[in-house]
């Protein structure tokens, strides 16, 4: 039942330390005896926990304070999962400490610190920043990104993407989500938006729609919980968010993150967590793909709740561009593009109008 340590080539060793280990002990998991990313330390606020994971995962080294980790010379690459509002703080510390950085999603919280962000990394280049968008590198998502880099589905006419998920057990284990600083919207819309620009580019203009369940009332999440959002795209075409958070949810039938491409030649479905799509090519008939050979790769353990396989495929990518000098997708420039559109989204929803998203 364990990983299949699956694991693809990178051409030179990397040590990579892990701040934040909620998530981040699915990283941890994931690169146990990778030939190449050697998890040198891991750092938590938890000393506990800290401690327990590195005994868990056999990392050599564990720490309660970032600057500790950061101090070390053998670390080349910090992994970020420490709660949303301070992934900007800990970017900022992790580069001034010569590192290169790969932070989860959202990639910070603003469109100001986003700035700061991409701002640093233009003036540094030596500091390399990839976003974790771990649905990217989720298995049907990367077959749908073959099939649309292969042309399968021609030129794209439109793009919806969505995370629809009963986030009740999040507000009751997450204290930090119902802290100041923290919206749903970035947290979660942060997965779809990024998946659309991903396919149909830089977003021009959003109009946005939100609102708060009585599921997010009665579990003291006072913040909207419910999304939706039509993009016009700078190339005149147009796509459609969905961030639903206060249902009941049918985890068998309906996928948490679905991905639909409409193109010219082809239509093709991604979902998150089935490990299946749907597709109908030109001239070929409807079929679902299902990739199951995956499944202990993508589910290393705890079920389908953490995200190891993808951390795995993510930490190789920016660590395989690293290495050949190239930028890892979705970089600062592109991760930042995302957090200005879900800043438009904010504005949207607060002023009740279309907002045209901000440069950086
Ligand atoms: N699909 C994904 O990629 C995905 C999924 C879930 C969560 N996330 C992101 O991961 C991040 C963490 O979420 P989580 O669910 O693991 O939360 P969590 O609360 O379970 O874990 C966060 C950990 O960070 C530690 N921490 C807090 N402040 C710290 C500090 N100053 N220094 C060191 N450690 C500190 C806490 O002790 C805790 O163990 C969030 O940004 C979340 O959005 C990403």
């Amino acid at each position: 039942m364990e990983g299949h340590r699956r694991f693809t080539a990178i051409g030179r060793q990397f040590g990579i330390g892990i701040v934040g280990l909620g998530e981040g002990k699915g990283l941890a998991k994931g690169l146990v005896d990778h030939p190449e990313l050697k998890v040198v330390a891991v750092c938590d606020a938890n000393a506990e926990l800290a401690k327990s994971i590195a005994g868990q995962f056999g990392v050599p080294h564990h720490y309660s304070s970032l600057a500790n980790l950061l101090a070390r010379e053998d670390i080349d690459i910090v992994a970020i999962y420490t709660p949303d509002q301070l992934h900007f703080a800990h970017i900022r510390q992790s580069f001034e400490a010569g590192k290169h950085v790969l932070c989860t999603k959202p990639l910070v919280n603003s469109l100001d610190e986003a700035k700061e962000v991409f701002d640093y990394v233009r003036k540094n280049p030596q500091r390399q920043l990839m976003v974790g968008q771990s649905s990217r590198f989720f298995g049907p998502m990367q077959h749908q990104r073959q099939a649309y880099e292969a042309g399968k589905l021609g030129t794209l006419s439109f793009a919806e993407a969505q995370y629809v998920h009963d986030m009740r057990w999040f507000y009751k284990e997450r204290a930090w989500a119902r802290e100041g600083g923290f919206d749903l919207l970035f947290a979660c819309c942060s997965h779809p938006v990024d998946l659309i620009r991903w396919y149909m580019g830089d977003v021009e203009e959003v109009s946005a729609y939100a609102s708060r369940t009585e599921i997010a009332e009665a579990n003291g999440f006072h913040g909207n919980d419910t999304f939706v959002v039509n993009l016009k795209f700078t190339s005149g075409k147009i796509g459609r968010v969905l961030g639903l958070y206060g249902l009941e949810h049918l985890h068998q039938t309906r996928p948490w993150i679905e991905v639909a491409l409409y193109g010219t030649k082809g239509t093709f479905i991604g979902k998150y967590p089935q490990l299946e799509a749907q597709m109908k090519y030109e001239g070929e008939k409807e079929r679902t793909e299902h990739y199951f050979e995956d499944i202990y790769h993508y589910f290393q353990f705890e079920g389908v709740n953490h995200h190891a396989g993808e951390f795995v495929n993510y930490t190789e990518h920016f660590a395989r561009c690293l290495h050949e000098g190239v930028s890892a997708m979705p970089d600062a420039e592109d991760g930042c593009k995302t957090i200005a559109t879900l800043e438009a989204i904010r504005q949207s929803i607060r002023e009740e109008r279309p907002v045209r998203v901000k440069g950086l």
